[in-house]
């Protein structure tokens, strides 16, 4: 069985630090869910609401409909897999995974064939007579999901359970974890601050910033149409111009910039008008050379580097009126080649593809 999960008006206070500020959300029944953001910007509480272990201060936490005021951790349809996995490392594997049906008295043959079934989920069949220690950093990772999917929860919540393997593994474990999700078919909330996580496993994704949740929804969503500044700047690479907006019709805007007037499309929700304080993003990939066509928007620069990444080149461009170097991404070929540094270009980008918000909080870095 799965089930809905939905947080109505939820604020969470520390004393006067707020945590959470009054989130609404609703994730569907067998839903990939994440919730992604920079450390501190209250996932793992909001998690700890969900799972029990934390009483919103105001709101309500509702699982299959019903609200969970005053139901305890271990009375919630819910499990929860930290970082630490904690598996215990004398115990075999099958033990370990059925350690909560042991505490409630489960036989051990009835475990064994839980526990059997569940190393065919994850993909690790007969490797129950192992320990723990036997077994690698990835594998482990299974096993404890196996271990909290055991008690057959309705939702499973997981804190960032992939951040203590290395990078290689744990892009790996992405794909698994997907699988595993599909297979299972319950409804999983997942934390992380890596967005690349979050975009490669998530049906949906909740953007969130000190507290408040600034987007939801599927990685393209977040991509291409961010609605803030801060999720313009967290969710992949994007370059950044400040400005003033000049002209505001309904599907364009032009901001004054020291790089020069720029069109753009206007974030939604983003409500500019002329003189608001504004930015305009534009991604590497979606920024050109101009030689040729005739863009909308047009910028004198130099090229000061290029990196190449095998199917792709990363040219970084000191461009007229911009604090930052800007960054463009080319697919190699010959005409990508030719790019070298110290040449005079003009770059350009179509409206279409850039994105004005309010000026506002960026992300770090
Ligand atoms: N029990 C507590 N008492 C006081 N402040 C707390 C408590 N728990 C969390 N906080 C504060 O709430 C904020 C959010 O914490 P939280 O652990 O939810 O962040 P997070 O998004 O999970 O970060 P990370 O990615 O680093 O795990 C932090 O500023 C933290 O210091
Ligand atoms: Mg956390």
């Amino acid at each position: 069985m799965t089930s809905e999960v939905a947080l109505e008006n939820v604020w969470i206070r520390f004393g006067d630090f707020v945590a959470a500020r009054d989130i609404n959300i609703t994730i569907r029944a067998g839903e990939f869910f994440s919730f992604l953001g920079p450390s501190g910007c209250g996932k793992t509480t909001l998690l700890r609401a969900v799972s029990g272990f934390l009483e919103p201060s105001e709101g309500r936490v509702l699982i299959g409909g019903a609200d969970m005021a005053g139901i305890g951790p271990n009375k919630r349809p819910t499990a929860l897999i930290f970082q630490n996995l904690a598996l215990f490392p004398l115990m075999s594997v099958w033990e370990n995974i059925t350690f909560a049906l042991e505490v409630r008295g489960v036989g051990a043959a009835r475990r064994r064939k839980r526990a059997d079934e569940l190393l065919e989920l994850i993909a690790l069949p007969g490797q129950g007579d192992k320990t723990v220690g036997e077994l690698s950093g990835g594998q482990r990772q299974r096993v404890a999901i196996a271990r909290a999917l055991a008690a057959e929860p309705e939702v499973l919540l997981l804190d960032e359970p992939l951040s203590a393997l290395d990078l290689k593994l744990r892009q790996r474990m992405r794909t698994e974890l997907r699988d595993i999700q599909r297979r299972v078919g319950i409804t999983f909330i997942y934390i992380t601050h890596d967005q690349g996580e979050a975009l490669t496993m998530s049906d949906n994704i909740a953007v969130m910033r000190e507290g408040v949740i600034e987007q939801v929804g599927d990685g393209n969503t977040l991509y291409d149409r961010p609605n803030t500044a801060f999720v313009a700047s967290f969710v992949g690479e994007n370059n950044l111009f400040r400005g003033t907006v000049g002209a505001a019709e309904r599907g364009a805007v032009t901001v004054e910039t020291a790089a020069g007037a720029l069109r753009a499309r206007p974030a939604t929700g983003a409500a500019l008008a002329a003189g608001d304080d504004a930015f305009v993003f534009i991604r590497p990939e979606s920024l050109r050379f101009d030689d040729a066509m005739e863009m909308e928007n047009r910028i004198g620069a130099h090229i000061q580097r290029r990196e190449f990444e095998g199917s792709f080149w990363q040219v970084f461009l000191d461009a007229d009126g911009a604090e930052q170097p800007l960054k463009l991404s080319m697919v190699n070929d010959d005409a990508a080649a030719a790019r070298r540094p110290g040449q005079r270009v003009t770059l350009g980008f179509a409206a279409e593809l850039a994105v004005a918000t309010r000026a506002g909080p960026l992300a770090a870095g």
